[in-house]
């Protein structure tokens, strides 16, 4: 797991859209996988100006969402479709009819995680998986004690999950939907590339529990130490608990240019 600590989420999110852009770069058709929250809108925006200064394109790209809320109706604006088009999909100028998500609205559900894993399939797969971090560890909506080999699946959202995501509901816990639809932590380590991104010290604990904690359910992101080519983006509040915060430094000081994106 590599782990890259910069000062800022600005200079976080900028180094993320390197990697992003790296992988258009040599894989113009690549398929993205996209999450929503509030931790990717800073890479989202960077990648919005890259694309206005002709720097990148995703014209080729395809997108997958990592999950969906279960029953909220097509048009309401926090249905992460939605949300995607709005920080996404619109300033990189994609077509939105190359992105998919769950359908958390579908009559049955089991058969549309099946059908959202076939279509992930089909597509060859996920080249690059960008995530946000739970403040309870979550990646995705794979709450705590998730199976660390869960595939998509129907999953009940946590009271914390709840409160946290309130803010995005005008405040009300109650207006948060229970259910939620979500690709599983084995659907998401089959990604080729991952890049997490974690800002803030409400984020510090997860982090710290995540990186140098050991593998375990209660901490659904710990599963990505099993991944091969991982990179966590902190900024410094975020970072703030890690045990070897100067060694990934020194690493990241010392990263051979070869090896930059
Ligand atoms: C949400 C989403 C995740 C997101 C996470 C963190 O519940 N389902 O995909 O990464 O929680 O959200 P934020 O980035 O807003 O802190």
């Amino acid at each position: 797991m590599e782990v890259v600590i910069r000062p800022t989420a600005a200079e976080g999110s900028c180094l993320a859209a390197d990697l992003v852009e790296s992988v258009v770069a040599t894989t113009p058709r690549a398929v993205l996988g996209l999450a929503t929250g509030s931790s990717p809108v800073g890479l989202y925006d960077e990648l919005g100006h890259r694309v206005a200064t002709g720097r990148v394109s995703f014209a080729g790209c395809r997108a997958f969402l990592l999950d969906e809320y279960v029953g909220l109706p097509t048009g309401h604006p926090q249905r992460y479709r939605s949300v995607i088009d709005e920080i996404f999909v619109r300033q990189v100028g994609m077509s939105s009819d190359s992105v998919d998500g769950p359908n958390g609205n579908a009559s049955d559900l089991a058969e549309a995680c099946v059908e959202y894993e076939r279509r992930i399939t089909e597509a060859g797969g996920v080249d690059i998986q960008l995530l946000g971090l739970g403040s309870d560890g979550h990646v995705a909506f794979n709450e705590p004690s998730s199976s660390l080999a869960s595939r998509t699946r129907l999953k009940t959202l946590t009271r914390r999950t709840r409160e946290d995501n309130a803010r995005f509901f005008g405040g009300d816990v109650a207006a948060v939907p229970r259910h939620c639809l979500t690709q599983g932590l084995g659907t998401i380590l089959e990604a080729r590339r991952i890049v997490l991104i974690a800002a803030g010290v409400s984020k510090a604990p997860a982090v710290r529990a995540m990186v140098e904690g050991p593998v375990s359910a209660l901490v659904p992101a710990s599963v990505l130490q099993l991944h091969p080519r991982v990179t966590v983006i902190l900024d410094e509040p975020a970072a703030s608990l890690l045990q070897l915060a100067d060694y990934y430094r020194e690493v990241w000081e010392n990263k051979p240019a070869w090896q930059r994106p």
